[in-house]
């Protein structure tokens, strides 16, 4: 089973990226094959709504989109992992989302399946506050974007009062629920 992980932190080394590394840690323990992008760390520019859609596949914006469409085209199961950022997704998950509008017209307009292999969606998330409706908002988005690239939302773990850098090593048995969640995988 190939795992991907999509860390859209932009702090190196955070709490998002280790919650995720542990659950990716997890699956691999588990014989999964597992892969992570951090998209504070490649290049690309968001969604430009240009009129030059194509009539199936990737959006033609060049840049490291390209590789994001391929490896989750190629993956079964996807960890996306962000922070709260006022009340919502961090930009860099967003900006990644909105790329796929090329894959939402041509599910939804056109009528053609772009991502063809089912997978698991996994969301899992940090916030510095007890605020359960900001997880709220930051779900329907993601489901969203699930039910577009073709995964089930089938997992999910939220973490509140989680705010210094690392604060989260201080939770160990949230590192161990985000462990099991990927031996789950
Ligand atoms: C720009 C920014 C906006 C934030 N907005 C919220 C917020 O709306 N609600 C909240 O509970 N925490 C908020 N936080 C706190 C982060 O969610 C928290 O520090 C989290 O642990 C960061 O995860 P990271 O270490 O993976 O980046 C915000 C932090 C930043 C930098």
């Amino acid at each position: 089973m190939k795992v991907l992980g999509i860390n859209g932190s932009p702090r190196r080394d955070g709490n998002t990226n280790i919650l995720l590394d542990s659950v990716l840690k997890g699956a691999r323990n588990n014989g999964s094959e597992v892969e992570k992008i951090v998209l504070n760390d490649i290049e690309f520019s968001p969604c430009q709504e240009c009129e030059n859609m194509p009539n199936d596949r990737f959006c033609i914006i060049e840049d490291d989109m390209q590789t994001v469409y391929k490896k989750i085209e190629e993956a079964d199961a996807i960890i996306l992992a962000s922070p709260i950022f006022f009340g919502s997704l961090s930009a860099q998950t967003k900006m990644m989302i909105d790329r796929f509008q090329c894959i939402w017209r041509s599910k939804n307009i056109l009528r053609k399946q772009v991502f063809e292999k089912r997978k698991i969606g996994v969301f899992i998330s940090v916030e510095g506050s007890n605020r359960k409706d900001f997880f709220d908002n930051a779900r329907s988005i993601v489901k969203n974007f699930f039910v577009t690239i073709n995964a089930d939302y089938k997992e999910e773990l939220f973490c509140s009062g989680i705010d210094e850098k690392k604060a989260i090593l201080k939770q160990p048995k949230l590192l161990k629920t985000a462990f099991n969640l990927g031996v789950k995988l």
